[in-house]
């Protein structure tokens, strides 16, 4: 194909979602604003990489052959706020560490995808809320409105702000990497003070027991220092949002050339490296499914108890017709109390279809409860794990695997999901109640889910059984 050649899906552009139904959809006062500002974003620079991109795509694949394991995680809503030394260094922190005890446990490379340099854009149940007794508009994440009750008017301005604050995040995260701060997380600094039972203490000490002990023998024989792409050298890092607002999303989608053979260009979202569609914009006829079917990044689907089988196997043979292996992973959230029900029909419908997906689970976004005083949304640590667990064990007993897990999750010490090894309880919720969203695991509780995956995978090797968490 010649340089300056279009790729073939000639019926795809990055606008040809504009023709189709859409849902979630901003509305701004001022259209001429709108389109000063995407002009500007369009000459703006690509953030991420075909090369980045095709890498993760690649390394997916291996997830979904069984041969790596996914964890995805980072803030419900990111806020431009968070844009920040302190905040930044304590997300990376907690990924590397909970990757690095998911690598001992499962045996496994573990991928790591953050939801962070773009998370901006959230989908809500309904457009406006009550407060102080008046009706206002929702807030719709940092790129459309402010959390400001003031403040709730859409700006146009505010999508220059995604882009300025995705590329400053992730500018430090790679000087952070760049600079060894991966290498500063040795298991043998862990401090497992706030774990309040001693029996769990000792279970997860052992656990860091085992990985220092790894680590130092690795050392000792010279095998931590290989070649420069050695999995425990180097530490790979992708950042994801979810592909809500399609206006920003097709502007910051370029025709680069593709790393395998350079004559020929392929759409890329070079805003991210990994985009997915969330379970209220789903739609196999919809815009948001149109927009994603047509770009080379690997993208999520969410997949919850409304989603019909039937209506999950057209989305991937919209959104990958080639079947490529891992292309798509399909992220389920059902609930603890709905998960055995209807994950097996999506993995034989899958399955049946020729599909080979990334399977992940998401037990954060079913399990969402009011608190006590219901004023506060939470989530318990209690259900989080069954959902995981569940989803472990049905994927086993329908001979499939669990392919990794996503979390909403922060680096810091707040409380917003009740429960974990320091036993928050409901009353301790307004203690740091941070979230503009949904409640995130905090650092703690994070690690905690981590020793939990990677003791089932200590108890799997022991026997053929189904074990739990
Ligand atoms: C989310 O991931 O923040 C989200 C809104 O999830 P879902 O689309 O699964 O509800
Ligand atoms: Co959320």
């Amino acid at each position: 194909m010649a340089a300056d050649k279009q790729p073939a899906s000639s019926s795809w552009n990055p606008t040809t979602w504009k023709s189709k139904p859409i849902v979630q959809d901003v509305v701004y006062e001022d259209q001429a604003h709108v389109d000063r500002v995407l002009t500007k974003l369009g000459k703006l620079p690509p953030m991420v990489s075909a090369q980045e991109i095709e890498n993760l795509r690649e390394q997916l694949k291996q997830v979904a052959l069984g041969k790596s394991f996914l964890l995805q995680g980072g803030d419900c809503a990111e806020l431009f706020d968070y844009c920040s030394a302190d905040p930044i260094e304590a997300k990376l922190k907690v990924l590397l560490q909970m990757s690095l005890v998911l690598t001992y446990g499962a045996r496994t490379p573990v991928v790591r995808i953050a939801r962070m340099a773009g998370q901006y854009a959230k989908p809500r149940s309904k457009p406006t809320e009550m407060y102080n007794g008046e009706e206002i508009l929702s807030f719709r994440g940092d790129n459309v409105n402010g959390f400001d009750p003031k403040d709730r008017k859409a700006d146009p301005e505010r999508l220059l702000g995604a882009y300025f604050h995705s590329a400053s995040t992730l500018n430090y995260v790679r000087t952070l990497l760049d600079s060894g701060f991966a290498d500063l997380h040795d298991p043998s600094n862990w401090n497992l003070d706030h774990v309040r039972s001693d029996a769990v203490r000792g279970e997860y000490q052992e656990i860091v027991s085992q990985m220092t002990d790894a680590l130092d023998f690795m050392r000792t024989i010279g095998a931590d220092q290989p070649a420069a792409n050695s999995p425990l050298r180097s530490v790979d890092f992708f950042v994801s949002h979810e592909a809500l607002l399609l206006e920003y999303e097709s502007t910051l989608t370029r025709l680069l050339p593709s790393p395998k053979n350079n004559k020929e260009k392929k759409w890329y979202n070079a805003g991210s490296h990994f985009l997915w569609i969330g379970d209220r914009t789903r739609q196999p006829d919809g815009a948001h499914i149109e927009y994603i079917r047509g770009i080379e990044n690997p993208v999520g689907i969410k997949v919850g108890p409304s989603t019909d089988p039937t209506r999950l196997v057209e989305i991937l043979d919209r959104v990958n017709p080639n079947k490529d292996i891992g292309k798509v992973t399909l992220i389920t959230r059902f609930g603890a109390d709905k998960v055995t029900q209807y994950l097996p029909q999506h993995i034989e419908a899958v399955r049946a279809s020729g599909h080979i997906p990334v399977w992940v689970c998401d037990p954060m976004h079913g399990n969402t409860k009011n608190a006590d005083s219901g004023a506060i949304k939470t989530r318990h640590f209690v259900d989080i794990i069954q959902e995981l667990s569940q989803t472990f064990r049905v994927h086993k007993s329908c001979n499939s695997k669990l392919n990794g897990v996503h979390f909403e999750l922060t680096g810091d010490s707040v409380t917003e999901c009740v429960g974990g090894s320091m036993d928050l309880k409901d009353a301790d919720l307004s203690t740091n109640y941070q979230t503009y969203c949904d409640p995130r695991l905090n650092y703690e509780q994070s690690l905690d889910v981590a020793f939990l995956i990677a003791k089932y995978y200590q108890k799997e090797r022991r026997s053929n059984d189904f074990p739990s968490l």
